[in-house]
C-alpha cells in the first residue's frame, strides 16, 4: 500500500454508501476532519441522508460527528423514492464501523439550532437546498465555528440556493472550491 493516502485506502469502502458526494469532495472533507483535530470543537453536518459524508468525516476525523437531519423519507426530483434513509444510515454506520462516532440529531436544522451550544471545528451544510434554508443554516451555525475551523457547503455550483449564500457571504478569493463544495477557513 506504499504511497496510498489514508483516504484512498478507505474510499473503496466509503463509496459503497449511497450518496452524491464525489471522491474528490469526500477527500476534501476527510482531510479537513483530520487536519482540524487539534482544534477545540466538534464536526457537525446539516443533511446526512444515508451517511456518506458523515462516515467520511468520522473516519477522517477519528472523533464524533454530529448529524442533523429529520430523516424523513422523500422523493428525488425524478419522482424516485429514496427508501428508508434512517434504516440505511444506521446500517451503513455499522458496516463502516463508526456507529459509536456518529450522533444523529433527528430534527430539522431550525429545531436543532435552537439548542445548539457546541463549538464546531468543521461544519458541512448539505440540508434543504432552497435559499431561505441554506441562509438560515449558515447564519445559525457558522457563529459556532471556532477560529481555524472550516465551513463547507455542498452543491454550490449547480444549485441556486447554496450558490447564492456563498456569493453573499464570502469574498470569492477566500473560497476554496472542490467539485460542488465551496469552503472557507474561519480566521
Ligand atoms: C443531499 S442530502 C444529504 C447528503 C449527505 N450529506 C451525503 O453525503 O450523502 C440532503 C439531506 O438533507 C435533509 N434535510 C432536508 N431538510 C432538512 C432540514 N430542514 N434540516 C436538516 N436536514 C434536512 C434530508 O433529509 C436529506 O437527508
Amino acid at each position: 500500500m506504499c504511497g496510498m493516502t489514508e483516504f484512498a485506502k478507505n474510499w473503496v469502502g466509503l463509496k459503497k454508501t449511497t450518496g452524491w458526494l464525489t471522491q474528490e469532495e469526500a477527500n476534501f472533507l476527510f482531510n479537513k476532519a483530520a487536519e482540524t483535530k487539534k482544534l477545540n470543537g466538534v464536526v457537525a453536518e446539516i443533511g446526512t441522508f444515508k451517511g456518506r459524508s458523515a462516515i467520511v468525516m468520522a473516519v477522517g476525523g477519528g472523533t464524533k460527528v454530529y448529524c442533523i437531519d429529520p430523516m424523513l423519507p422523500f422523493k428525488l426530483d425524478d419522482g424516485q423514492p429514496v427508501g428508508s434513509p434512517l434504516a440505511d444510515f444506521k446500517e451503513n454506520l455499522l458496516i463502516r464501523g463508526v456507529a459509536d462516532r456518529v450522533e444523529l440529531i433527528q430534527k430539522t436544522s431550525d429545531e436543532a439550532a435552537k439548542e445548539w451550544t457546541l463549538p464546531i471545528r468543521l461544519l458541512f451544510i448539505d440540508g434543504n437546498h432552497n435559499y431561505e434554508y441554506v441562509r438560515r443554516d449558515f447564519d445559525n451555525f457558522v457563529p459556532h465555528v471556532v477560529r481555524g475551523g472550516w465551513v463547507a457547503l455542498h452543491d454550490t455550483v449547480g444549485w441556486a440556493g447554496p450558490k447564492k449564500v456563498v456569493a453573499e457571504s464570502w469574498a470569492d478569493d477566500k473560497v476554496i472550491k472542490v467539485g460542488e463544495i465551496s469552503a472557507v477557513q474561519i480566521m
